[in-house]
């Protein structure tokens, strides 16, 4: 069998592990050949490719990034996208490809899936939003980044008695600051999936001050937005692809939230360092089971699918169904973090 894989999209830890396992499963196991496309679509759009054997994936498991290169070119960019995939595919001699990316890139896997190409897709991305999997990796290192950051955030938030606000990633979805906001003990959390109200939130971190404490942190994930009309706030803008631009939820909170307390407040927003390094043990296993379980589908010829973790298992699902909708934080996933705030 001759198989494809690229990562395409924000990268994120864990992605290296992925195509170590599937040069490694397909290579020395089955006997098939792997060539990687380079910087995701792009790669597989323009036919810039190298092949993949178990030297080129030697070393890799424990780096960040990916050793194939990422971006957020997709086939629909181009009117003849699909044509282009489907010719360099056959030219090639596929059997297979194995995308590995988030929401954006899986949606294009279904599109060429539907147009007939070999596709197992594997989800990946820290924000964790992927609907028909209960985890994806990088999710768990860049909660642990966060984590850290909060907890290093904490003291000089406490030496200075000030309120810091920590932004974090996760455009349309809160997993990000939920959980590390969790981890780390922070005194509020905002989220997209609930638009805050300014009052609410300045009376949280008021009560804190006015109970005797020195200092509050709250975390916010970078897409949170005010309820309307409850403050001003500048809205974001479109990248070059149409995807959102945020202008820094935490800046403006920061702003606000110290003219209605009266205590100094700053922004601190973590970006793409929650991206990068090396990925967690969880990380690096179950990027190492996706990759093995696309390579037996592909074999299987279970094609237009998507591996994923149900409880401890890997199970394969459609892909259509799951780019359907993104997985948000439900009201009681919330509701338990707000309890120990
Ligand atoms: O999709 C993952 C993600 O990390 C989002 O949380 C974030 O908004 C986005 O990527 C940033 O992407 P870029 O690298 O294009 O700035």
């Amino acid at each position: 069998m001759r198989i494809g894989v690229l990562t395409s999209g924000g990268d994120c830890p864990g992605l290296n592990a992925v195509i170590r396992s599937v040069v490694h499963r397909a290579v020395a196991d089955r006997g098939d050949e792997v060539i990687g496309f380079h910087d995701g679509w792009r790669g597989l759009l323009e036919c810039d490719y190298r092949k993949l054997d178990l030297d080129a994936v030697g070393g890799i498991l424990a780096r960040g990034g990916t050793i194939l290169g990422s971006s957020r070119v997709q086939p629909a960019h181009l009117r003849d996208g699909v044509e282009r995939a489907r010719g360099h595919v056959s030219d090639l001699g596929l059997d297979a490809i194995i995308p590995i990316g988030g929401e954006g890139t899986l949606k294009a896997a279904n599109l060429l899936s539907e147009a007939g190409l070999p596709i197992v897709g594997v989800p990946k991305t820290i924000d964790n939003d992927i609907a028909s999997t209960d985890v994806t990796f990088g999710f768990d290192t860049a909660v642990g980044v966060a984590t850290d950051a909060l907890d290093r955030l904490k003291t000089t938030a406490e030496s200075h008695q000030r309120v810091l606000i920590v932004e974090v990633m996760g455009r349309h979805t809160g997993w990000i600051a939920l959980h590390s906001g969790m981890a780390a003990g922070a005194h509020a959390i905002v989220v997209p999936e609930r638009p805050f109200d300014i009052d609410e939130l300045t009376a949280l971190v008021g009560q804190r001050f006015s109970a005797g404490k020195k200092f509050a942190i709250v975390v916010v994930a970078e897409g949170a937005k005010p309820r309307a009309g409850s403050m001003e706030f500048a809205q974001g803008t479109r990248d070059v692809y149409g995807h959102e631009r945020f202008t820094g939820v935490a800046t403006q909170l920061s702003i606000e939230l110290e003219h209605r307390l009266g205590k100094e407040a700053r922004p601190v927003i973590l970006g793409h360092v929650q991206r990068g390094g090396t990925p967690t043990a969880y990380d690096r296993v179950l990027a190492t089971r996706f990759g093995w379980h696309a390579v037996e589908a592909a074999h299987r010829g279970e094609f237009g699918m998507m591996t994923a973790l149900h409880g401890t298992d890997i199970r394969m699902v459609p892909l259509a169904a799951a780019v359907e909708t993104l997985k948000t934080v439900p009201a009681e996933r919330y509701a338990e973090a707000e309890c120990v705030l």
